[in-house]
């Protein structure tokens, strides 16, 4: 098992089915409580352009995919509408009391790791590898994860990230949390 940058198309397709076998709509209500779940549907070409400003990271097992975790610039905000709200409440929010738009950040667009490879130190892996691909041009990795997902909840908090606020939208609660490399 190795995390690294995407580095072929053919890589974002793999994402795209494994993102689709653990959409909200596809995974029972009681998988989706126990394992997690994944709220945006991506197309190829939004994660192509998003590629093409900053490679997402994977977690490969020879040639299958175990994990990604996508790297979402502000720059392609525009990219996705249905985030855009996300990006709205961002620029009104602050840490450790400076307006978030005066850091240099992006977000964190979605992680999943395969059924098959959960519990087995991929998840903090992926976040590894975005610290070392990304803390040099970025001092905040933002994200934000449904409150009834616990999992996962319960997994950024172990790599460190810590809770901006919450928030509620038509699909679910959400909390917007922060991951501060300084
Ligand atoms: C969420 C996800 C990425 C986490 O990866 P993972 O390999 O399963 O995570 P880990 O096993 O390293 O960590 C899970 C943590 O949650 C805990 N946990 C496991 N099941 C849980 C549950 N039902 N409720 C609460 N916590 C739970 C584990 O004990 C562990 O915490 P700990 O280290 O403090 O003991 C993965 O489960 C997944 O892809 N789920 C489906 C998609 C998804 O939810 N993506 C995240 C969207 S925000």
């Amino acid at each position: 098992m190795r995390t690294t940058l995407v580095t072929a198309p053919a890589e974002l397709e793999q994402v795209l089915t494994l993102q689709r076998e653990n959409l909200r709509g596809h995974v029972s209500p009681e998988e989706a409580l126990e394992q997690g779940f994944v709220t945006v549907a991506h197309t190829l070409d939004t994660l192509e352009r998003m590629h093409a400003v900053a490679p997402s990271i994977i977690a490969r097992d020879g040639e299958r995919l175990a994990g990604y975790a996508l790297v979402m610039p502000v720059e392609t905000r525009a990219f996705i509408p249905i985030l855009e709200p996300m990006f709205q409440l961002f620029d009104t929010l602050s840490w450790k009391g400076k307006p978030l738009g005066d850091y240099r950040y992006y977000v964190m667009g979605q992680v999943c790791v395969a059924r098959d490879y959960r519990g087995q130190g991929i998840f903090d892996a992926l976040y590894r590898e975005h610290r070392a691909s990304y803390a040099d041009r970025y001092e905040l990795c933002l994200t934000e994860i449904a409150s009834r997902n616990t999992r996962s909840m319960r997994a950024h908090a172990r790599v460190g990230f810590q809770p901006v606020t919450t928030y509620r939208d038509d699909t679910d609660e959400w909390v917007v949390v922060a991951w501060d490399w300084s």
